[in-house]
This record gives C-alpha cells, sequence and structure tokens, in this order.
C-alpha cells in the first residue's frame, strides 16, 4: 500500500453510502435501558469489562440496531456482573471460547492498550469486524498488517476516537475549508489530567499519556490540519512511581508528559501536550467546562474550542470581520465520546461510513511512536503514513 500520498476522502468514498458521511445517530428513546431488537441488528460481543466498558455497555444496550451477544473478562467477575447489568446471554473468561461460542458480527475490544493489536488480529482472523479503544495496534507497520488481514477477509477495522464526528468539528472543518483564518499558521491543543488510578497498563511500556490522552488532541488536529509530515518531540517521567488500586507502588515506565511539534505542510505547525500530572481548576469529568483546549489561529482569524474535543460543547471564532469572539456550534447534540462501538454498529447494519478511518487511527498511532523516538534519540522524525482528508 502506498502511504505516502494524501488520499482525497471523497475519491474513495463513492456512492450513496459516502452521502452521508457527516451521519449522527438515527433517533431512538435514550432513556431505554435496554433497545427492543430489530431485524437486521449487528450481534456484538464485547471483550475488557473495566472502566470504560460501563458507558460502552450503556450506549450500544440503547443503539437499537445492536443485539448485545456476549461480554468477556479474564477477570470473570467482571464479565460475569457486566452481562447480569445489561442481560446480556454470554460471558467467558477468555478470547478463545469467546471467539469459538456464541456467534457475533462485531468484536468490540476495550482492554488494556497493550492487548488490542494481539486481540484485534484474532477476532479478525475469525471473520470478526472489529471496533477497538485506542490503540487499533502497537506500531504503524503492525496496524497495516491487521488492516491488511481484515481486506483479505471481508470484514472492517476501526478504532477510537471518534472526535471527527462532533458537530463542532464539522464546524472548525468547514470554517477552514472556507477560508476563514486566512493563511494558516499554527494550532495548539492541551490535555491532561491527574492520571488513573484503577490499572497500570496506564503507566509501562505501550502506555503513556499520549495514546490515553493526547491521541485526542492529535486525531482532532491533524483531522482538521491534515496529515503530519514529520515529527519533534519531548517527553518525561514526572511522577516515577504511582499507587494503583488492588496493585500497590508500581514504578512508572512509560512517559506521563508529553511536548510534540507536527509539521502539517505547507507552513503550517502545531504543538500538543499531553500529562498524568495536570492540576485542572475544571473537573476532568466535566462535560460543561468552558476553557478552550484547542486553538487554531491565520492571518484573517482565530478559533478556539470550548471543552475538550472529546466531549466539546462550542466554538468560538474571531476573524478580521469580527474582531470580537462570537460562539457557533453550542446547540445540543446526539455526539459523546463512547459512541464508536454503536456508531460503527450502525455503520455495519445501514453501509453507510463514518468520517472516522482505520488509516487516520494508524496515522496518529505513527505520530506517537515517533514521538518516542524523537525523544529517544533527539532527531526530528519524518512520518510516512497519511489518510483520507479533508475529513467533511
Ligand atoms: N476508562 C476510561 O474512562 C476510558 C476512556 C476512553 C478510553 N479508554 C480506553 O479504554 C481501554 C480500557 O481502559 P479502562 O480504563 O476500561 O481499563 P480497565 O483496566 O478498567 O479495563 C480493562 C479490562 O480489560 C480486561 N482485560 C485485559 N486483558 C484482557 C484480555 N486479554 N482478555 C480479556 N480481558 C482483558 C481487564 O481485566 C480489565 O477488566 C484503554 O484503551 C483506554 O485507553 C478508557
Amino acid at each position: 500500500m502506498d502511504t505516502t500520498k494524501p488520499i482525497d476522502r471523497r475519491s474513495l468514498l463513492r456512492g450513496g453510502a459516502a452521502v452521508g458521511a457527516a451521519m449522527t445517530f438515527g433517533p431512538w428513546d435514550a432513556s431505554a435501558d435496554v433497545a427492543q431488537p430489530a431485524a437486521g441488528t449487528i450481534k456484538v460481543g464485547v471483550i475488557g469489562c473495566g472502566s470504560v466498558s460501563r458507558p460502552y455497555l450503556s450506549h450500544l444496550a440503547r443503539c437499537p440496531l445492536v443485539e448485545l451477544v456476549s461480554v468477556c473478562d479474564i477477570l470473570p467477575d467482571r464479565a460475569r456482573q457486566a452481562a447480569d447489568r445489561h442481560k446480556i446471554p454470554h460471558h467467558y473468561p477468555h478470547i478463545d471460547p469467546m471467539l469459538a461460542g456464541a456467534s457475533f458480527d462485531l468484536f468490540v475490544n476495550l482492554t488494556d492498550m497493550q492487548e488490542h493489536e494481539r486481540l484485534n488480529e484474532l477476532a479478525l482472523e475469525a471473520g470478526r469486524h472489529v471496533w477497538s479503544e485506542k490503540p487499533i495496534a502497537n506500531s504503524l507497520d503492525a496496524g497495516q498488517r491487521l488492516l491488511e488481514l481484515a481486506r483479505k477477509k471481508g470484514v472492517r477495522l476501526w478504532g477510537a476516537p471518534t472526535v471527527v464526528q462532533s458537530p463542532q468539528f464539522a464546524f472548525m472543518a468547514k470554517t477552514l475549508g472556507e477560508g476563514k483564518l486566512g493563511r494558516l499558521a499554527a494550532a495548539h491543543a492541551s490535555y491532561g489530567h491527574l492520571g488513573p488510578n484503577w490499572a497500570s497498563f496506564f503507566y509501562t511500556e505501550g502506555g503513556g499519556s499520549l495514546p490515553d490522552l493526547g491521541v485526542y488532541s492529535l486525531t482532532t488536529l491533524t483531522g482538521l490540519l491534515g496529515p503530519a509530515q514529520s515529527v519533534v518531540a519531548m517527553t518525561s517521567v514526572v511522577t516515577p512511581t504511582r499507587q494503583i488500586t488492588g496493585r500497590g507502588e508500581i514504578t512508572v515506565t512509560a512517559e506521563d508528559n508529553a511536548m510534540i511539534l507536527l509539521d502539517h505542510g505547507n507552513g503550517v505547525l502545531s504543538h500538543v501536550q499531553s500529562g498524568f500530572n495536570y492540576f485542572t481548576p475544571h473537573e476532568h469529568s466535566s462535560t460543561q467546562q468552558d476553557h478552550h483546549t484547542i486553538s487554531l489561529t491565520g492571518t484573517g482569524g482565530s478559533m478556539s474550542l470550548a471543552g475538550y474535543d472529546w466531549a466539546p460543547h462550542a466554538v468560538d471564532l474571531a476573524t478580521r470581520e469580527h474582531h470580537r469572539f462570537q460562539r457557533h456550534a453550542d446547540a445540543r447534540s446526539d455526539y459523546v465520546w463512547e459512541n464508536g462501538a454503536s456508531l460503527v454498529a450502525e455503520c455495519l447494519a445501514t453501509g453507510r461510513e463514518p468520517l472516522f478511518t482505520p488509516e487516520h487511527a494508524l496515522h496518529v498511532v505513527e505520530i506517537m511512536t515517533a514521538a518516542n523516538e524523537s525523544q529517544k534519540t533527539g532527531q526530528r522524525i519524518p512520518i510516512r503514513s497519511t489518510f483520507p482528508w479533508p475529513v467533511l
């Protein structure tokens, strides 16, 4: 696969399936506990029944195009409890009996970051579509092999995050496309908190603040500004040991503090910072916070996102014509960060395409591995991969 040329999304996605690319969810009763299965539903198996499975399973359980068939966790009590909570008929303590057991179409991977690549491969080999929490794989090469395997098996592979689906992302992409910021120059994104305390994988090799947090900002900024061509980064460990619930003290071996510079070509530069040592006066879990987490600026205007890109609620825009920031894209919407598995189930059922692509997810994987390489070598690292862009 030639990964060096930007792919035009509009020529990649042909026919009616592409027209609905800016889709949101179909209407359903979000207050209902369990959706009524309809004809043509997608059977879903979920692996990993920890923290993130709670919002995921609630969302999936409300999606009328989804039938939750099985859950799996190597901690069997977690799988059993998840099955009980959502009336899911089958639960398993290991991926092998899960794949050999009750039949399902879509494998939803919510396990430790380091496990995704291996488990995604097993599911693809077994002919299942895959939705994976980030990252899809541990490296670009491994991810591209998974994508090839998916094509060979006639199934699909997608991964979090889904930030490009939000109305705020759509507004920013449209504003840039209309040239309202003039000659674009620079962008900045910041995302951090004090770090999870429920699992050690966030702090060991294959983990870190970049694949857990920076991944959102990298997806948004490459989605808006285009594929990165090269990367310079510095990373560090600020807190060398952590207390993890049920584990005690662990040694931190992955970065917990990262700064990345990206060259998007045509003179456009961006900066992303992420970390597990960020005190924030605004609660991380609050979706109503108003501070700017992402900003873009050019010769004719400046635009900032209010709230995080995974829970955005408005875009503030100032231009030569309107010097004061004006608020846009602040209407309530269906967008929530935990929508990915439900959205791909809807896509599989209807044939419509989402805006996020596996190529984009793998481009971000390459940027994150390049950032670690840049820290190790002190070098600027070229980026090989690209993805369908613009994302509109
Ligand atoms: N927790 C969040 O708020 C959040 C939000 C967005 C994304 N994520 C992402 O979701 C993923 C999971 O994070 P989490 O916070 O839920 O972690 P977690 O530790 O709470 O849950 C992970 C679960 O996966 C299980 N597991 C690990 N290896 C397994 C295997 N081989 N087979 C079956 N089960 C296995 C573990 O036993 C655990 O129950 C990560 O990629 C994380 O970056 C988490």
